[in-house]
């Protein structure tokens, strides 16, 4: 099967990459490398012994994605591709509803001239903004804080209306909670542009020397020890979702949401405390304000995604640790 992977050059489309090749799936990706290098191809070359199709196409770009599907018979798509950083959507909002809005309805005209039916689509828990109660479910209210949630979240209810303008589609929509983590062979990982904004890259480049300590920000939520918590989730899990999700992908009767987390919260200090255990690296840090728009808790009910992908996680908080450091260790200036 020809599975066409949008975004195939990021943090979550390589390691997704890697668990299609190892499935036996034919990978075509599609990806502008406005925030990937197309270094990760040797490096999934040198893990799978597969080089998959790349095509450096931006997703707006209508006849160049044409071209692609009128070369390859695409069977379904992983649409992976978009932007994701919180602050940048805020100062750039156009920018946002072009790339991740505009981008995914250009995908889907085209899925539907080559009668390509079956999507699985990257969301995020973000769509969910401040949570009304914990766990949460995919039923709860949707109310994202900024314009990359929004975008996600017009995105979902125009998949949820091609589903009901034609009930032959397949969409599988994957709000993920907080992926971590790196491939173990330690090839490939998170790889951000400049400053990084999540946590975990961070509390790496802290580690390695390469910024000198970490912010906490804020130690006054409402939390047993102040900081938020978050449900984080080994990128491997995370790719295998997308795995269990094509596999699947023929049962859905629905527009499908499903959440993709652990079930479980850490919280910020947590997180540092379990790094330098497994690490025995010294992350020093200092408490600051709150960032704008955090939230006190946030993590999963996962039942769905168990269920129905009959899939669950099988990494812990060690192991992301242990296997963010590997890659930070082993490519301190990322790709390049
Ligand atoms: P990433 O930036 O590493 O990967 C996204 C990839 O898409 C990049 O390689 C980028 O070059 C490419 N891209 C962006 N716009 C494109 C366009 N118009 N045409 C072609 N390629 C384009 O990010 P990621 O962490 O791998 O995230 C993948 C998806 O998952 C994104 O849609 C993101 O919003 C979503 N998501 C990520 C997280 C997270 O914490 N990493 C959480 C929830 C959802
Ligand atoms: C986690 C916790 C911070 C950095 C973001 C996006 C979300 C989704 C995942 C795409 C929070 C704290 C962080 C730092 C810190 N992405 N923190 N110091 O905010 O839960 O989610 O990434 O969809 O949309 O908003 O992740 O890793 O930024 O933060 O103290 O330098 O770490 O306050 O409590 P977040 P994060």
């Amino acid at each position: 099967m020809n599975i066409l992977l949008t975004g195939g050059a990021g943090y979550i489309g390589s390691h997704t990459c890697i668990s299609l090749i190892e499935a036996g799936y034919n990978v075509v990706i599609v990806d502008n490398l406005s925030n990937s290098s197309e270094l990760v191809l040797d490096r999934i070359l040198k893990i799978t012994n597969h080089m998959p199709f790349f095509y450096n196409i931006d997703i707006n770009d209508k006849r160049a994605l044409l071209n692609v599907f009128k070369k390859h018979s695409i069977d379904a798509v992983i649409h992976l591709a978009g932007l994701k950083a919180v602050n940048e959507s805020i100062l750039n909002p156009e920018k946002y509803y072009e790339n991740n809005v505009v981008g995914t309805i250009n995908l889907v005209n085209t899925m539907k001239i080559f009668g390509c039916k079956k999507l699985v689509f990257s969301s995020s828990a973000t769509v969910y903004g401040v949570p009304e109660a914990i766990p949460l479910f995919e039923t709860a209210h949707l109310k994202p804080l900024n314009p990359y949630g929004r975008s996600k979240l017009i995105v979902e209810d125009f998949l949820s209306d091609i589903f009901t303008s034609d009930n032959e589609w397949k969409i599988i929509t994957l709000r993920y909670f907080n992926p971590v983590g790196a491939h173990k062979s330690g090839l490939i990982g998170e790889d951000p542009k400049g400053i990084p904004s999540n946590i975990m890259p961070f509390i790496c480049q802290v580690a390695s020397k390469k910024l000198e300590r970490l912010s906490i920000f804020g130690n006054d939520f409402n939390t047993a020890d102040g900081t938020g918590i978050r449900d984080f989730i080994h990128i491997q899990d995370l790719s295998d979702a997308h795995l269990r999700s094509l596999e699947n992908i023929n049962s859905v009767k629905d527009h499908l949401f499903l959440n993709i987390g652990t079930g479980k919260g850490y919280s910020v200090l947590q997180l540092v405390e379990t790094f330098k255990k497994v690490t025995s690296q010294n992350i020093p840090y200092i408490f600051t304000d709150r960032r704008d728009g955090d939230i006190d808790i946030c993590y999963a009910n996962a039942d769905k995604a168990n269920k129905f992908l009959d899939w669950s996680t099988s990494k812990d908080l060690n192991d992301m640790c242990r296997d963010a450091w590997r890659w930070q260790l082993n490519n301190p200036t990322g790709y390049n």
